[in-house]
């Protein structure tokens, strides 16, 4: 079967509206949500409200219950960290779906990886209730208190921040 997609006179490369590289190393290391953990913010998706970050979390730290409204996928660069058994080093890919809740630790030398965040995660109180919610705004936000939010552009329709 011939393709569908047809071409309409020669493709040529698109104008860009803004670099397809960016630097991490040109933005210090921002405290995230839990203590011992930190973060940089990448991008932000204002429709999901899911974000992309790279997370660094020090050594033996273990975090409270948290639970992923959607997806989580990320690549660990450095140390290792996991659930239980479940556990993942450099370079491991980890996916963590839509709808689960669960409670990580760190390996001994701590872990960086490289996050996509589809939807928000929801950090829950020991009885619980519902202690926060991580979103692309409040990740905006955070990261924009600590002087790291220069290289991401500000959604219009966030003007209360
Ligand atoms: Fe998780």
């Amino acid at each position: 079967m011939a393709s569908q997609i047809k071409a309409v006179g020669s493709v040529q490369d698109t104008a860009k509206i803004r670099p397809a590289f960016f630097d991490p190393g040109t933005l210090e290391w921002a405290p995230w949500v839990m203590e011992g953990t930190y973060f940089k913010l990448l991008n932000i998706n204002p429709q999901s409200g899911g974000f992309t970050m790279m997370l660094k979390v020090d050594p033996d730290n273990q975090a409270p219950i948290h639970g992923h409204l959607g997806t989580v996928e990320g690549i660990i660069y450095k140390g290792g960290f996991g659930y239980g058994d479940d556990r993942g080093r450099e370079l491991h890919y980890v996916i963590e779906e839509g709808g689960i809740a669960h409670t990580p630790d760190t390996d001994d030398d701590g872990m960086e990886m490289f996050a996509v965040v589809y939807a928000p995660l929801v950090g829950y109180e020991e009885d619980g209730s519902i202690a926060g919610i991580i979103d692309a705004k409040m990740m905006y936000q955070l990261a924009t208190e600590h002087g790291v939010a220069v290289h991401l552009e500000k959604p219009a329709h966030w003007a209360d921040i």
